[in-house]
């Protein structure tokens, strides 16, 4: 081989590494630096190959020669191949967009009352502004304060309208909490103002207006000289600071506690009084039954019946629930469904 060969050779080899150094300094990315690789240090095709196969074109020393230049360029543009990816992941790594730390953070659901807690507490918070306080009683009651001393006759019909859970001879689950009167009554002398929310049990069908235990708020207002004015003007009052302006209606009715004895409806707050199906095209829901405490109820609990009169109510939290929710099944208050209870929460 002539001395000019091994020359061209040498300087294909130097034209070679300029070139292949300079498409590695210009490729921005990965990808292109991978073209770049390709392109010189391909297995199959790249031109580094090409100049390593003129390597034993040559004789004697000049294959030497010929091989340490080769293997001098390959060394050197493995290692500038090398050097340039470090630098293209590293700056790949700087400039990834950073996490936004004024993001709002996603938060997490970490429960909430049930809405018949939020409706109960509310309602007591207004009765609280008119001076009542709260008490309460035990759920499982004598015969005696679930019916006797509130003077339901052993054999009056009303008895029908309470299908009892007993638990023993004589002690029922109670199916209102009018019993907590009576103990409310014996627990000191008038003048008395009380709300009583609490469990309630009957033996009713489970259906989109009945449930077998369910919560109930009863009121009671015993002091002298206390009438039926004092009855319409607070649950009126009531009415109002908890629906907003609504109308509101008495309707005559009976218990065997009160004498006499009045339902309260207010206007339907899903349809305004239009009539809907949840109001059954009446325009008007029923929130509670009340009326004048009847003197047997008051003397039963001793309690001086010339001398002192009063009222009471009992009304269910969780048809008011459904009023205020605009929930037409009862049952979605017990059922725990998250997707529900989220979107009653506040
Ligand atoms: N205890 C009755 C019931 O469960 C509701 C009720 C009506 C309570 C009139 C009262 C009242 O205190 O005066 O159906």
């Amino acid at each position: 081989m002539s001395e000019s060969t091994l020359k061209d050779f040498q300087t294909a080899a130097a034209e070679l590494q300029r070139a292949a150094c300079a498409a590695f300094d210009a490729a921005d990315s990965a990808d292109s630096l991978e073209k770049a690789r390709a392109e010189f240090l391909g297995r199959t095709s790249g031109r580094l190959l090409a100049l390593q196969r003129l390597v034993p074109s040559f004789e004697g020393a000049d294959r030497g020669v010929a091989g340490r230049a080769f293997n001098e360029v390959k060394t050197g543009l493995e290692a500038s191949l090398d050097a340039r990816r470090v630098t293209l992941e590293s700056s790949a790594r700087t400039s990834a967009p950073k996490a936004d730390l004024t993001m709002p953070s996603r938060g997490q659901f970490l429960g909430a009352e049930h809405p018949v807690t939020l409706v109960i507490e509310e309602i007591i918070e207004i009765f609280r502004g008119l001076g009542f306080t709260v008490a309460t009683g035990p759920e499982a009651e004598t015969e005696w304060y679930n019916f006797t001393a509130l003077n339901f006759p052993p054999d009056h019909p009303a008895l029908d309208m309470h299908d009892t859970m007993y638990l023993a001879k004589d002690v029922v689950l109670r199916t209102h909490t009018s019993p907590v009167q009576i103990r409310a009554l014996q627990a000191g002398p008038p003048p008395i103002r009380v709300v009583i929310p609490g469990n309630v049990y009957r033996l009713d069908p489970f259906d989109a207006s009945h449930a077998p235990a369910f919560a109930q708020i009863e009121g009671l207002a015993v002091d002298e000289g206390v009438s039926f004015v004092d009855l319409k003007a607070t649950l009126t009052h009531f009415a109002s600071r908890f629906f907003g302006s609504t109308r509101t209606r008495f309707r005559p009715s009976y218990f065997p506690f009160t004498e006499p004895s009045a339902e309260m409806d207010v206007e339907c707050q899903l349809c305004k009084g239009a009539g809907c199906a949840a109001c059954k095209g009446s325009g008007w829901m029923e929130i509670l039954g009340s009326g004048m405490v009847h003197p047997n109820v008051l003397e039963a609990a001793g309690v001086d019946s010339e001398r002192y009169t009063g009222w009471a109510f009992g009304m269910g939290p969780g048809r008011i629930a459904l009023q205020r929710y605009g929930i037409p099944d009862i049952r979605t208050l017990y059922d725990s469904d998250l997707r529900f209870l989220e979107q009653v929460a506040r």
